[in-house]
């Protein structure tokens, strides 16, 4: 069921501040992977499409999928995902398949390639329009080598 972003910014960001949220992408193969995020802004346009910004180090392998496929879901969890996040957090899409690992189930996405996942809040499905590598300092010291990306949010969606 598509879903009004407003209705659940709320709840979004509760969500970031407390956990962090899934970030879902794709390799151009098709294979998904999903990674943690913990730095997301959500902002709304009175005239366009909404947009998500995320933060990304360049060692992530999500780095590498968001370069061959440039879209993404933001799946916002419910409380019962805290393990799933940390996991998520920690092991790397290269040599682990967290999607199978954490146990959740898959959704072939409206708009985007990457899946979203049933259990979730809501599925945020977004695709990229600019990505700039911030002045040094702007975020925090440690992340000056990050990339920031804008994308825009296509749908929302609750399953
Ligand atoms: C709560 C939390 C928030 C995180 N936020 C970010 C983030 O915003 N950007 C980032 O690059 N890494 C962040 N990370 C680290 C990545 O999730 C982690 O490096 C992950 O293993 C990357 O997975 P990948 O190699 O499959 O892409 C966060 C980790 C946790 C636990």
């Amino acid at each position: 069921m598509k879903v009004k972003l407003l209705d659940y910014l709320n709840q979004a960001f509760k969500t970031i501040e407390k956990t962090g949220v899934f970030l879902v992408s794709i390799d151009k193969k098709g294979k998904p992977n999903v990674m943690t995020i913990g730095w997301l802004l959500l902002g709304l346009h009175y005239y366009k499409k909404p947009v998500a910004v995320v933060a990304l180090l360049p060692d992530r392998y999500t780095f590498k999928l968001l370069n061959e496929v440039e879209e993404f879901v933001l799946a916002i969890p419910t409380p019962e995902f805290e393990d799933a996040l940390v996991f998520c957090g920690e092991k790397s899409g290269r040599d682990t398949d967290k999607i199978r690992e954490i146990g959740v189930t898959t959704m072939a996405s409206v708009y985007v390639k990457p899946p979203s996942f049933k259990e979730c809040i809501v599925n945020i499905e977004c695709r990229i329009y600019n990505k700039i590598l911030p002045p040094q300092n702007i975020l925090k010291p440690e992340w000056k080598d990050c990339t920031v990306y804008f994308a825009e949010i296509l749908g929302v969606f609750k399953y």
